[in-house]
């Protein structure tokens, strides 16, 4: 339970415009501001986290903001139990081999899928997509234990191949794999879609949807006894987005794919899911232009209030790969505090 003092700096009382209560965790600082009118905002360490318009008066925003805060807290801050991995005493995932495409640092969405994997006690193979990359990637292979950590850059041929027969000799089978990269040329990204050129999509649609498939064909033999195979999607897909252009067209392909590998490799017990998270400050994010208007929007209108994490992506994306699971497949699953139901 977190406790809220009030901000002797500001104003207090009816009369004040806005009332300001300060809570800390640690050495972070949250901060609720709260307006007669019902608005709310909730920073942490000066970054704003949460904001919401719709509470009636200043008490129902005050009680909303306090349990987005709380919420806040106990996922994403609570970092006494394990400095890297957080502490998950059902180990559901045991016994489970996977691998995981895509962690470039410790903001990566793979990284939160890694992170949840591994806490449910799967184990997990790492790649890395070159020398630059693999000091970053190195520390957070070790925190997870990995007993595969190889380089993988899809464009450079037979780096795929060697990592699924890696997996083969040593694993002689393959539980999970997550896909968690895209990447499109600058050029084709930021231009209009209407403009693209034919190097520019055709490097957009096979770094970000064909890799997927050719990953896929090559897991098929090694999920002898079932798998779950993940993608990473976008909202971007379904509605024009500004700034997404053509990586929403490679979106669209990819959320395909995954029905129809759905509908193939169904009989055999291999599920096929894309993931859809909400706006993540990521890398890969840093690519498209005007995208902190895109975290705000999304924290403003998504029903929660509040954007997701990687933890968040993460565990989703586990829970789907357990066995409870098992007759959900060809799924886009948003993990978007349900931003993709407002109009
Ligand atoms: N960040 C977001 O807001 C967001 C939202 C929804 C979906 N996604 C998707 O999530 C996935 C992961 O992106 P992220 O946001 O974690 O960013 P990120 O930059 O951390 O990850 C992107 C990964 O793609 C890899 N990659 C690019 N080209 C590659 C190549 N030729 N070979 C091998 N790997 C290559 C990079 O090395 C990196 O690890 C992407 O598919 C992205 O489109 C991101």
């Amino acid at each position: 339970m977190l406790e809220w003092k009030t901000n002797d700096a500001l104003a207090v009382g009816k009369g004040a415009t806005l009332q300001q209560f300060v809570a800390t965790v640690g050495k972070d600082r949250l901060e609720a501001e709260i307006s007669p009118w019902g608005e709310g905002q909730l920073k942490i360490n000066g970054r704003e986290i949460a904001h919401i318009n719709d509470a009636k008066d200043r008490r129902q925003a005050f009680r909303a903001i306090k349990l987005i805060a709380e919420r806040y807290v106990e996922t994403h801050m609570n970092k006494d139990a394990a400095p890297m991995l957080p502490a998950v005493k059902a180990k559901l995932l045991e016994g489970k081999k996977g691998l995981i495409v895509g962690i470039a640092n410790d903001k990566s969405i793979a990284w939160g899928c890694a992170k949840a994997f591994r806490a449910f006690g799967a184990e997990v193979a790492v790649t890395y997509l070159n020398d630059k990359a693999k000091k970053f990637v190195e520390p957070l292979a070790r925190a997870l234990e990995a007993p595969i950590f190889m380089p993988l850059d899809v464009s450079v041929a037979g780096q795929m191949e060697a990592v699924f027969q890696r997996i083969s000799k040593e694993w002689g089978k393959l539980d999970y794999l997550v896909h968690s990269i895209a990447f499109s040329p600058k050029e084709a990204l930021q231009g209009r879609v209407v403009d693209v050129s034919r190097e520019g999509f055709a490097t957009t649609m096979d770094v970000s949807c064909w890799t997927f498939i050719r990953m896929a064909h090559l897991a098929e033999p090694l999920m002898k006894k079932g798998g779950t195979l993940f993608t990473m999607s976008y909202y971007g897909s379904q509605m024009v987005v500004k700034n997404y252009n053509i990586m929403g067209v490679a979106k669209a392909a990819l959320e395909c794919t995954v029905r129809y590998l759905a509908a193939e490799l169904g009989p055999k017990g291999i599920r096929v899911h894309a993931i859809s998270p909400g706006p993540l400050a990521t890398r890969a994010a840093s690519g498209i232009p005007e995208f902190d208007a895109l975290l705000d929007k999304a924290k403003a209108q998504a029903p929660a209030r509040s954007l997701v994490s990687i933890d968040d992506v993460g565990v989703a994306t586990a829970f789907l790969a357990h066995d409870a699971a098992r007759l959900i497949t060809g799924e886009t699953l948003y993990v978007d505090g349900g931003y993709h139901i407002m109009d």
